[in-house]
C-alpha cells in the first residue's frame, strides 16, 4: 500500500512513547500521507498539541466538544475524512476502551464512527502487555480486523526490558507501506455450523461457534485480500473489511459458495458443514406421540470437494476436524478431495470447537507445518501467512 495521498488520523494516547509521535507524523508526511492528529487528555501531559499542529500542518482538535469542527462534530468529520486510523502509542487503557466500545472522548468516539481500517502500535510496560486482560482485548480487536504493529522487545521505561516497546516511527511507516501478503487477491471462506431442519422448529447442527473461520477471515482482510465470508448461523460481528453472506443449511452454503467460487483466488473451508441432513423435513412441528422415532438422513453435497474439482478453480484449503489419527485422516482428505492444503485440528471436549484457542497441523502433498496452540486470532494470522506462501509458490 502506498501512503501517497492517504488521509491518516493519528491518535496519540498517554504513554511515554508519545514523545516519538511527532517524528511519526513527519515520517508519514515524508511518505506522502496527509496526517491529522487527535490527542487524548493523558497524551497532552506528554506532548503538546502545538507540537503536533506544527508537524502535521493541521490544527489539533480540542476534544469531543471542539466548536470549530463542522456542526461541532469533530468525531464525524474525522471519521469520514480518514482512509486509515492509526493509534501510536496505544496504551492498555486505549485497547480496553476500543475492545469494549467506549466512546467518552474524541479518539474513542471517532474509532466507533469510522469505517476506515484501524491500526494500533501498542506501547506499555511488559507486564501490562502480558496481562490476560490486555491479551484478551488484543484477541477481541484482532478478531474484528484491527491490525497490530508490535509491540517490539527491548528496553522499556522504568529501567526494564521486554515486550512492550512501541515500534520506531520508520518501522511503522514501513509496515503500513508494505502491500499485504494477499493484496489484490479474493479469498472465499466458509465458517460456522450449518442447521439442517428436522421440522418447522427443530434442526440438526454441531458445536461450531464460527470463531476459527471468522479469525481466518479477519486475518485474510488484514493481509490485504478482498474477503467474502459465507457464514452459517453464529453470534459474531462481521470483521472489518469482510463481506458476509449469511446462510443456514448445507445446501444454502453450497449454493452461495459455488456462486462465488469462480471469482476467488483462494478458498478456505473452515465451516463445520453437516455431512447429513434430514431427508424430508416436516413443514409443521412433529408431535411427541410415538415412544421413539427415526429420522432418515441423506448426504449433503461436499462444498470443499466441489470447489476443488472446479476447472481452473481457486487454491483449495480445507480444514479437518478429527478426534483420532488426526494427520492420517487429514491427508486422506487432501487426496480424496484433491486439495492444495489442509489445516487439521483435534476436536473433542474443550478442543477445537467453541474454544478461544486452537492448534493446527497444516499438511500438503510433500510438506507439513505445525502451528502451535495460540488464540484463534493469532493462529489465523500464521495460517494466512502460510497459505499466502504456498499460494505464491503454486503460481511460480
Ligand atoms: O467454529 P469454531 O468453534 O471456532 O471451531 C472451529 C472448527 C473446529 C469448526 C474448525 O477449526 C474446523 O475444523 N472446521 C472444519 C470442520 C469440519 O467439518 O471438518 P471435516 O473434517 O468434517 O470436513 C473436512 C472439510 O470438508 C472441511 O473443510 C469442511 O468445511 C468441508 N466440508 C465438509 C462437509 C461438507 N458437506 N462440505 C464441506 O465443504
Amino acid at each position: 500500500m502506498t501512503l501517497q495521498g492517504k488521509r491518516i488520523v493519528l491518535g496519540v494516547t498517554g504513554g511515554i512513547a508519545a514523545y516519538k509521535s511527532p517524528d511519526l507524523v513527519r515520517r508519514l508526511r515524508d511518505a506522502g500521507a496527509d496526517v491529522r492528529v487527535v490527542l487524548t487528555e493523558s497524551a497532552r501531559r506528554f506532548v503538546s498539541a502545538l507540537t503536533f499542529q506544527a508537524v502535521s500542518a493541521h490544527p489539533v482538535p480540542e476534544g469531543l466538544w471542539d466548536a470549530s469542527a463542522a456542526q461541532g462534530m469533530a468525531h464525524i468529520e474525522l471519521a469520514r475524512w480518514a482512509d486509515l486510523v492509526l493509534i501510536a502509542p496505544a496504551t492498555a487503557e486505549a485497547m480496553a476502551k476500543l475492545a469494549h466500545g467506549h466512546a467518552d472522548d474524541l479518539l474513542s468516539t471517532l474509532c466507533l464512527a469510522t469505517e476506515a481500517p484501524l491500526v494500533l502500535a501498542p506501547a506499555m510496560n511488559r507486564v501490562m502487555w502480558a496481562q490476560p486482560a490486555t491479551q484478551s482485548n488484543r484477541a477481541l480487536l484482532e478478531g474484528r480486523g484491527v491490525r497490530f504493529l508490535g509491540p517490539g522487545e527491548g528496553p522499556l521505561a522504568e529501567a526494564e526490558s521486554g515486550r512492550g516497546r512501541m515500534l520506531e516511527p520508520l518501522e511503522i511507516v514501513a509496515a503500513l507501506s508494505e502491500p499485504g501478503a494477499l493484496a489484490g487477491l479474493t479469498v472465499l471462506i466458509t465458517a460456522g455450523p450449518t442447521r439442517e431442519p428436522v421440522d418447522a422448529v427443530r434442526y440438526v447442527s454441531n458445536r461450531s461457534s464460527g470463531r476459527m473461520g471468522y479469525a481466518v477471515a479477519a486475518a485474510a482482510a488484514r493481509a490485504g485480500a478482498k474477503v467474502v465470508l459465507v457464514s452459517g448461523p453464529v453470534d459474531l460481528p462481521v470483521p472489518a473489511g469482510v463481506e458476509r453472506v449469511s446462510v443456514e443449511t448445507a445446501a444454502e452454503m453450497h449454493a452461495a459458495t459455488m456462486a462465488r467460487a469462480a471469482e476467488a483466488d483462494i478458498f478456505i473451508g473452515a465451516a463445520a458443514v453437516a455431512d447429513y441432513a434430514p431427508a424430508e423435513p416436516a413443514a409443521f412441528k412433529i408431535k411427541k406421540s410415538a415412544p421413539a422415532m427415526n429420522i432418515e438422513l441423506k448426504r449433503t453435497e461436499d462444498i470443499l470437494g466441489s470447489v476443488a474439482a472446479l476447472d481452473g478453480g481457486p487454491f483449495a484449503v480445507g480444514f479437518a476436524a478429527e478426534t483420532e489419527d488426526v494427520e492420517a485422516n487429514a491427508l486422506r482428505k487432501v487426496e480424496e478431495k484433491g486439495l492444495d492444503m489442509i489445516a487439521a485440528n483435534r476436536v473433542g471436549p474443550g478442543e477445537g470447537f467453541e474454544t478461544d484457542d486452537n492448534a493446527l497441523v497444516v499438511l500438503w502433498r510433500g510438506g507439513r507445518e505445525e502451528l502451535a496452540r495460540a488464540p484463534k486470532s493469532e493462529l489465523a494470522g500464521r495460517l494466512i501467512d502460510l497459505i499466502a506462501r504456498r499460494y505464491a509458490e503454486s503460481r511460480t
